[in-house]
């Protein structure tokens, strides 16, 4: 799901005039992890933690990238789709931009419609952040940023640390970890990976042809303002259905312009909503390539890039409508307002863990 974001102009002018590190000095590069075979690479940046490309072989050995991103850092500063980003404070959409907690209320920007989304304007997606280590090759490679969000940031409460581990092990696996420790008041945290995958590789094409399989058999319908009604209804019967493996798009309503396509919470299956565990399947018949995503939340956001048109990316891409497809999870959209959703509120002291493992092959 994206989401558009705008950056205050004096913010953009002293990025520019920095040429690519802010007023204290913290320089916004790329940085790459590679297997000791060199068939399997990723590269990420420290603007928005975000994972800008991930490079793995088709059944030939055919090498691919397959996320979507830009080539440069003003680009992704630019960008409005939240490629690759790490999203937060609080991912997805929070109703009327509000909430209470503890009995006080709090107001958010509001930059979707009256809602807020992806943690608002300046969100975790769209700020510096530290890289705290980086080891690039050996067995597993990887590399830890770091962001101290401040009591008040975007509206939240409470100071909050943050880390965000990329890392590559053998075969071929990237796990993602996203841990946050609430340091001053309870609040709100749902981070989340907003990377577009296309199997085919990046601006290849789109992805209704790419089968999907999602261990959700319930999902949040959503109201007009794409919020959450509170109902969590079964997928069984409507197009939302991917327990069984099909094509991203047998069923799905396809729009050209926008307003077609998913971007719909799945409550994930499992008793325990916080145990590891697959989420998704999804392979492209024609490369072969294959990747499962395993995670330890309770939801997982399917997104079909709808809103995704003209968008100038890496090596001279251009993407398109449903040019990839997102699987993000996360918390429940809007779960600071539904007592009834698995929570999203971290008290100080205690520490919230988001861990994916994204599992590749070809075949
Ligand atoms: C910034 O974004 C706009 C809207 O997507 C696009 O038209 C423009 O080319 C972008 N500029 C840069 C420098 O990427
Ligand atoms: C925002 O809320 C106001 C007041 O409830 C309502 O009149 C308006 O239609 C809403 N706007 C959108 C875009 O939903």
């Amino acid at each position: 799901m994206a989401g558009a974001a705008v950056l205050p102009i004096a913010f953009l002018l002293c990025l520019a005039l920095a040429g690519g590190a802010d007023a204290a000095g913290k320089a916004v590069g790329f940085y790459e992890l590679k297997n000791k075979k060199g068939d399997f690479s990723i590269k990420v940046t420290n603007w928005g933690a975000a994972l800008v490309s991930v490079v793995v072989p088709d059944c030939k050995g055919n090498l691919d990238d397959v996320v979507l991103g830009y080539d440069t850092v003003a680009a992704y500063v630019n960008g409005s789709g939240s490629f690759g980003a790490t999203v937060g404070r609080v991912a997805n959409r929070i109703a009327n931009s509000r909430f209470v907690l503890d009995g006080k209320a709090y107001r958010l920007f509001r930059n979707d419609g009256n809602n807020s989304i992806h943690g608002g304007h300046r969100g975790f997606g769209k700020v510096i952040w530290t890289v705290k280590e980086y080891v690039r090759d050996g067995d597993s490679p990887y590399i830890t940023f770091f962001y101290h969000s401040f009591d008040g940031e975007q509206g939240f409460p409470g100071d909050l640390d943050v880390y965000v581990t990329y890392q590559l092990s053998s075969p071929y696996v990237l796990s993602i970890r996203m841990h946050a420790t609430a340091l001053s008041k309870a609040t709100p945290v749902n981070l989340a990976n907003h990377a577009y995958w296309n199997l085919g590789g990046h601006g290849s094409g789109d992805v209704l042809k790419h089968e999907l399989q999602l261990l959700a058999s319930r999902y949040t319908p959503l109201d007009k303002s794409k919020i959450p009604t509170g109902q969590i209804a079964a997928v069984s019967g409507t197009m939302y259905d991917f327990l069984a493996p099909k094509p991203v798009g047998k069923h799905m309503e396809i729009v050209p312009g926008g307003g077609g396509g998913y971007d719909i919470n799945y409550a994930v299956d499992g008793e325990d909503q916080y145990a590891m565990r697959r989420v998704a399947r999804v392979r492209d018949p024609a490369s072969g390539r294959a990747m499962e995503v395993w995670a330890n939340q309770p939801g997982v956001q399917l997104y079909t890039s709808n809103w995704v048109i003209n968008e100038k990316g890496k090596a001279g891409k251009v993407y398109q409508q449903y040019g990839a497809l997102c699987l993000e999870t996360q918390a429940y959209p809007d779960a600071v307002n539904h007592p009834e959703f698995p929570s999203s509120i971290v008290r100080p002291g205690q520490a919230y863990k988001h861990d994916m493992e994204i599992k590749f092959s070809a075949h």
